[in-house]
């Protein structure tokens, strides 16, 4: 008789999806990740039954639920209000996903202390750092809190236990990863873990209506915590992002139940903590060299905010092998087609050219209307002729070599004029929507020739 015990059984769990196999496989058979496959011990199910709304959870008619309009907890960082969409709310789940380094654990505490007051305590569960690291990050920030409540801990028993006995109003995990329940077996941070533990605090959040926030260090593509299994469980999905030698830092919104997403957060980091950027074109713009060439300035539109952004390019001939096209902001698959169009459709050589792009500050150009001016500092480069400094380029170039109509474009072209820029070249098919009385000179063109004929010297 085989007296095997159940618990010596183990799985295979891909830590990106959460499939799971007997065998390990080097490729996940669901998402297609390489290397996903970690070996975990077969759990029971958890016994404890979990209800996100009370003990006795029945029925409620949807009009009899109490609900006030205008709950939402309003954050002292603004950027972080914009990226919440207008503020916290009550019992919700909020994970803040970054690369190690990026300034999540100096976020929060920042926010924590500024927000935290004896009405409204706020707890940190520091599972990564010892009190008096948190401690000497506070004093560097010169930050300091009577309502701020430090727990060094990571065994969930033990951060529930504190959480019954404080009651705090807000609740702060650094990080899901170093979180560990004790009835599981398999390592902090391993998928299980993380979705127990992350399952656990949401039931915190919905049934005492606490806002949680939990830091993951959560890559877009990596798979190390299980981002989709974490995507799915969240309210709210925030990613700080920027490189860590930039001194800028952008926090994006993946998801929100409660806002929109493409909403984005621009902060600078000193050393006195990270400071809201509440006017980012005027930053990305600061360092700009006018009268450059390869240099040009385009509008994106980050949610409901327009940004100037400088896209730079540098071509030059190859010398041997093939031609290098390196970008860093730009999809190298649009600069591809980008580059093709300017071979078939103007008649340049770019095969015999190396391109390298760079959107400056560390911004994604990863719209469409910003085709038009990489197109143009690639020529502009190219032929060695700078753009006139108060211009700017808005338009989607297609295959054909023409000029495609973009969105928002009334936005874009007031946020060009309130910084300065004299001239906006946009696609012909925009101005009939386009309102007379601009201050700005606008420019309606066709065809991609067209713009570049703009080049002087
Ligand atoms: N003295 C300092 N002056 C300026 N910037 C500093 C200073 N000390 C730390 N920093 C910045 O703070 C960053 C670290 O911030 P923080 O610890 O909040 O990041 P994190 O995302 O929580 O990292 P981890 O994933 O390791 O927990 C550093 O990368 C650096 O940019
Ligand atoms: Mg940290
Ligand atoms: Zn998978």
């Amino acid at each position: 008789m085989s007296v095997k015990k159940k618990r010596d059984r183990t799985q295979f769990i891909c830590q990106a999806c959460g499939f799971t196999s007997a065998r390990w496989l080097g490729r996940c058979s669901e998402c297609g990740e390489w290397n996903s496959m970690i070996e975990e011990r077969i759990q029971a199910p958890a016994t404890q039954k979990r209800s996100i709304a009370n003990a006795s959870s029945k029925p409620i008619p949807l009009a009899e639920i109490d609900y006030k309009d205008g709950e939402r907890i309003k954050c002292v960082t603004g950027e972080l209000n914009r990226v919440l969409g207008g503020g916290i709310v009550p019992g919700s789940l909020v994970l803040i996903g970054g690369d190690p380094g990026i300034g999540k654990s100096t976020l929060m505490l920042q926010e924590a202390v500024n927000l935290a007051s004896t009405a409204f305590p706020i707890l940190y569960v520091s599972g990564e750092e010892s009190a008096s690291q948190t401690k000497m990050r506070a004093n560097r920030l010169q930050l300091n809190s009577d309502a701020l409540y430090l727990l060094p801990e990571t065994n969930l028993e033990s951060i529930v236990e504190h959480i019954e006995a404080m009651n705090p109003s807000m609740i702060i995990v650094d990080s899901i990863q170093s979180m560990y329940q004790g009835e599981l077996e398999s390592a902090p941070g391993s998928l299980s873990q993380v979705r127990e533990c992350a399952l656990q605090f949401l039931t915190i959040a919905k049934s005492k209506s606490i806002p949680i926030f939990i830091i993951g260090h959560v890559t877009k593509d990596g798979y190390i915590a299980g981002p989709k299994v974490l995507e799915h469980l969240v309210d709210t999905l925030l990613f700080f992002e920027g490189d860590r030698e930039h001194i800028y830092r952008i926090l994006r919104t993946i998801k929100n139940r409660f806002g929109s997403t493409n909403e984005i957060g621009v902060f600078e980091m000193t050393e006195k903590g990270l400071r809201e950027v509440p006017n980012p074109s005027e930053i990305f713009l600061s360092q700009r060299k006018e009268k450059i060439s390869g240099s040009s300035v385009v509008c994106l539109m980050e949610g409901t905010r327009p940004i100037l952004v400088e896209i730079q390019a540098l071509v030059g001939p190859t010398s041997y092998g093939l031609p290098q096209r390196t970008t860093a902001g730009v999809d190298a698959k649009r600069l591809a087609l980008l580059l093709a169009v300017l071979e078939k459709r103007v008649g340049l050589r770019m095969g015999t050219q190396d391109v390298f792009i760079n959107v400056v500050g560390g911004v994604k150009a990863d719209e469409t209307s910003a085709d038009l001016g990489i197109v143009v500092s690639i020529v502009s480069s190219l032929k060695n002729r700078a753009i006139h400094p108060k211009t700017i380029l808005l338009g989607e170039v297609g295959l054909g070599g023409e000029i495609r109509a973009i969105s928002k474009i009334e936005k874009r072209i007031t946020e060009a004029e309130k910084l300065g820029f004299k001239q906006c070249i946009v696609p012909q098919a925009n101005l009939k929507s386009l309102r007379s009385e601009n201050r700005i000179e606008i420019v309606g063109i066709e065809k991609v020739d067209q713009a570049l004929d703009l080049l002087t010297n």
